[in-house]
């Protein structure tokens, strides 16, 4: 987590939720991290670094000059323990010097205590359920005790946070549920994770309030699966929660991931309807087009069910792009069933997808699945796959071109002469502008699309008064933008 929230530092504000590596710590106590992993760990190690900024360490940018050495770990495919192991015997040659090491994250709950059998010489162990204990666990840490957070999986306590150290200037992420209740076959994170646990809506909404006021215009909110999300005051659902989230005042974006079919309900695309500053993007993995092997992935949906879903994002008034997750080769995975999932792509006509050669992992209920596919099989059917979605791709994006979408500036390519940015529908638009004139990265622009890629749009930006209307084909809020 080495990025930069200097973006912050002109403006006035409550210290309480935003640090400059500069001005953390008092000095002595210092630690690197380093992350790997899904947008949820990303967010979590901002919470690590604000809980450990707020026990009075400092961050620093390498391994040499720090004292406490953590590293924040994901187990999801391949051999990721290994690689963990790995990295671990590199860190061996520092133990010299007298530094602590720590892992954190879903190798150290999947590992637990073998780590310390692997690598003595780390001294923290702790996944993510514990992540609020980390006070307690740093005060043990420093009188030179070995300290494991690996019990807390069955909690229905959030790791809530009085700082934050926010690496992405712009967009400001929110996890508002915690854990995995749905347990598909193939996936650790119900074991990792734990049970799942939401936050209220009310200290969300604070957040939210917060971090506008902070100058955040877009928001993203985090769950394993978002949409699972239960007030514990039971006072908003899920749709309903978007809307508040979305409606507070200076609001300009807000995205939500990841969803899962099983309780996606048609009342979030009502919501993304009615309220302009939800984004006009869906994220919802069906992992294969085949209900047999949805049935055997423990899914919980068919085929059909998730396409009506799709149906109802479809018949939306707003222009909603859709992404997926897609797992190839699954144990028992037939030729036609992966056809199936072909063929689940072009009835879909996904925005993007990211796609995935199974891989066995500790503890799944897959692990007892006979028929495994050979790698090179695996790889086969990958290549397929993502042929295919270049195709689509192509196609879905083409129909961008010509129209004025609006674009939030992330950074300039100066060796291009180009800016780049995203749309509301999470695409990449890489956009030229009038001689002279110079954008702030943050700020939204209209662009007209001049051409496009499977996996980008190419732009000029557009003059503010805009021409883009407000229709499904000419995309939403594109003519609203102006330039800040
Ligand atoms: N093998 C391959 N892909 C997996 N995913 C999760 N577990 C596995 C696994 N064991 C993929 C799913 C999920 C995404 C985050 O990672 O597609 O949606
Ligand atoms: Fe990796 Fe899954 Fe853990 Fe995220 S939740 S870090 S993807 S194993």
């Amino acid at each position: 987590m080495s990025g930069s929230v200097g973006a912050h530092a002109a403006r006035t504000l409550p210290l309480s939720l935003v640090y400059t590596e500069r001005m953390s710590g008092t000095g002595d106590k210092t630690f690197y991290l380093e992350t790997f992993g899904c947008q949820m760990n990303a967010h979590d190690s901002e919470k690590v670094v604000g809980t450990l900024v707020q026990q009075g360490y400092r961050q620093v940018p390498s391994v040499e000059e720090a004292g406490l050495v953590l590293y924040n770990t994901c187990s999801i495919r391949d051999k990721a323990e290994q690689k963990v192991f790995n990295r671990l015997a590199d860190y061996k040659k520092y133990r010299a010097q007298g530094k602590q090491f720590g892992v954190l994250g879903c190798v150290a709950q999947q590992e637990g205590e073998k780590i310390f059998e692997r690598a003595p010489y780390v001294s923290l162990v702790c996944g993510s359920a514990s992540y609020r204990n980390l006070p307690q666990m740093l005060v043990q840490l420093e009188t030179g005790q070995r300290v494991t957070g690996l019990d807390d999986r069955a909690t229905d306590k959030c790791f809530e946070t009085e700082y934050t150290a926010r690496t992405n200037p712009h967009r400001g992420y929110i996890t508002i549920i915690e854990g995995c209740d749905k347990f598909c076959a193939y996936c650790v994170v119900p074991y990792t994770r734990g049970k799942e646990r939401s936050r209220t809506s009310s200290s969300v909404l604070d957040e939210a309030r917060q971090l506008v006021d902070l100058g955040y215009t877009e928001i993203q909110l985090l769950g394993q699966n978002v949409n699972s999300y239960r007030d514990p005051d039971g006072k908003k659902s899920f749709a309903e929660m978007l809307a508040a989230v979305a409606s507070v005042a200076g609001m300009r974006r807000v995205r939500f991931t990841t969803s899962h079919p099983r309780d996606f309900g048609r009342d979030i695309v009502d919501v993304i309807d009615a309220v302009p500053t939800l984004c006009d993007h869906v994220h919802l993995p069906v992992q294969s087009g085949s209900t047999r092997v949805l049935d055997a992935m423990q899914r919980l949906y068919t085929r059909d069910e998730y396409l009506e879903r799709i149906a109802w994002i479809q018949a939306a008034r707003r222009d909603i792009s859709i992404t997926s997750d897609l797992i190839v080769g699954f144990p028992g995975e037939t030729e036609r069933e992966f056809e199936e999932t072909l063929s689940l792509m072009d009835l879909v006509g996904y925005d993007s997808v990211f796609t995935f050669k199974y891989s066995p992992r500790p503890n799944t209920p897959a692990l007892r699945l006979e028929d495994a596919i050979p790698d090179a099989e695996k790889a086969r059917r990958l290549a397929v796959l993502n042929d295919k979605q270049k195709q689509i791709g192509v196609e879905r994006n083409r129909r961008h071109v010509g129209q004025v979408l609006e674009v939030m500036v992330e950074g300039k390519n100066p060796a291009r002469g180009q800016w780049i940015g995203r749309t509301s529908q999470i695409k990449v638009m890489n956009f030229t502008v009038p001689a002279g004139v110079e954008l702030t990265t943050g700020s939204y622009v209209p662009v007209r699309v001049t051409g496009s890629f499977p996996n980008s749009l190419v732009g000029e930006m557009a003059s503010a008064s805009g021409d883009g209307g407000g229709s499904k084909e000419s995309a939403g809020r594109g003519a609203a933008a102006e330039l800040r």
